[in-house]
């Protein structure tokens, strides 16, 4: 079946403006938008850059805009898009390298903030720490997470502020404040209790929207919000002591 694909172009050694390039190529409607592209980069175009590496919605890396929604390139199905007209751009919110290829350095910065990993107060154990798995229930919907950055494209308050850490590293900040295992102290949160952290975010759920892998960033915010105003009441009480 013609497909029309009509795609984003930048190469900052050579364009001084992006433009669209169309292509048009006789594809099974059954391939992914990924699989298209690779076709179309070795056998007509071999200067269209973009990234990906698992084709299997695993390691986040194809990431880009499908016909205006952020998406991963080896999720969307040819079939399930109109073939007259298949508009690909960059994930949004990010700076253009070269076509589809963006910079992810404020994206991964935003996550290495939240330093996503256990912060224990024992020895670590012989073997693994352990966790129960009524706690894991609580946490996982957030462990899905693949770092895609469909998320942080998709917000309108990282359009606005480039401090704002954004949907995906609050989030996974969230799966291990929940975390039982996890003893960050609690001034280590002062971060997030700011305009650029946890009460930067207007909710409205673009985030929860352009995730593919149904992680939801906004109920980890609204978490880490809750957890900041119990923080507070507690201190307080205390102070009153
Ligand atoms: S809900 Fe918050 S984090 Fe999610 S897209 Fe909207 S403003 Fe951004
Ligand atoms: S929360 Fe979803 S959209 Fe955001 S980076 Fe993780 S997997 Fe991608
Ligand atoms: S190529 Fe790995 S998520 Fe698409």
């Amino acid at each position: 079946m013609k497909y029309i694909f009509k795609i984003f172009r930048f190469d900052p050694e050579k364009d001084k403006e992006p433009y669209f390039q169309e292509y048009e190529y006789d594809f099974l409607p059954s391939i992914s938008i990924l699989e298209a592209l690779i076709t179309i980069r070795d056998e007509v175009d071999s200067s269209l850059s973009f990234r990906y590496s698992c084709r299997g919605a695993v390691c986040g890396s194809c990431g880009m805009i499908i016909n205006g929604n952020p998406d991963l390139a080896c999720r969307v199905k040819l079939e399930t898009l109109y073939p007259d007209e298949i508009v690909i751009e960059p994930l949004a919110n990010f700076e253009i390298l070269k076509d589809l290829i963006v910079d992810m350095g404020p994206f991964w910065k935003a996550y290495r903030e939240i330093r996503p990993y256990l912060h224990t107060k024992n020895k670590p154990p012989e073997k693994e720490h352990r966790i129960s798995e009524k706690a894991m229930e609580k946490i996982y919907p957030f462990v899905n997470c693949i770092l895609c950055a469909c998320c942080y494209s998709a917000c309108p308050v990282v359009s606005k502020d480039e401090n704002y850490l954004g949907p995906a590293a609050l989030a996974k900040l969230y799966r291990f404040v929940k975390d039982p295992r996890d003893h960050r102290p609690y001034s280590f949160l002062k971060r997030i209790n700011t305009q650029e952290g946890a009460w930067g975010c207007h909710t409205i759920f673009k985030c929860v929207e352009a995730c593919p892998k149904e992680v939801r960033p906004v109920d980890g915010i609204e978490g880490l919000r809750r957890k900041l105003i119990i923080e507070k009441i507690k201190r307080l009480l205390r102070f009153r002591k």
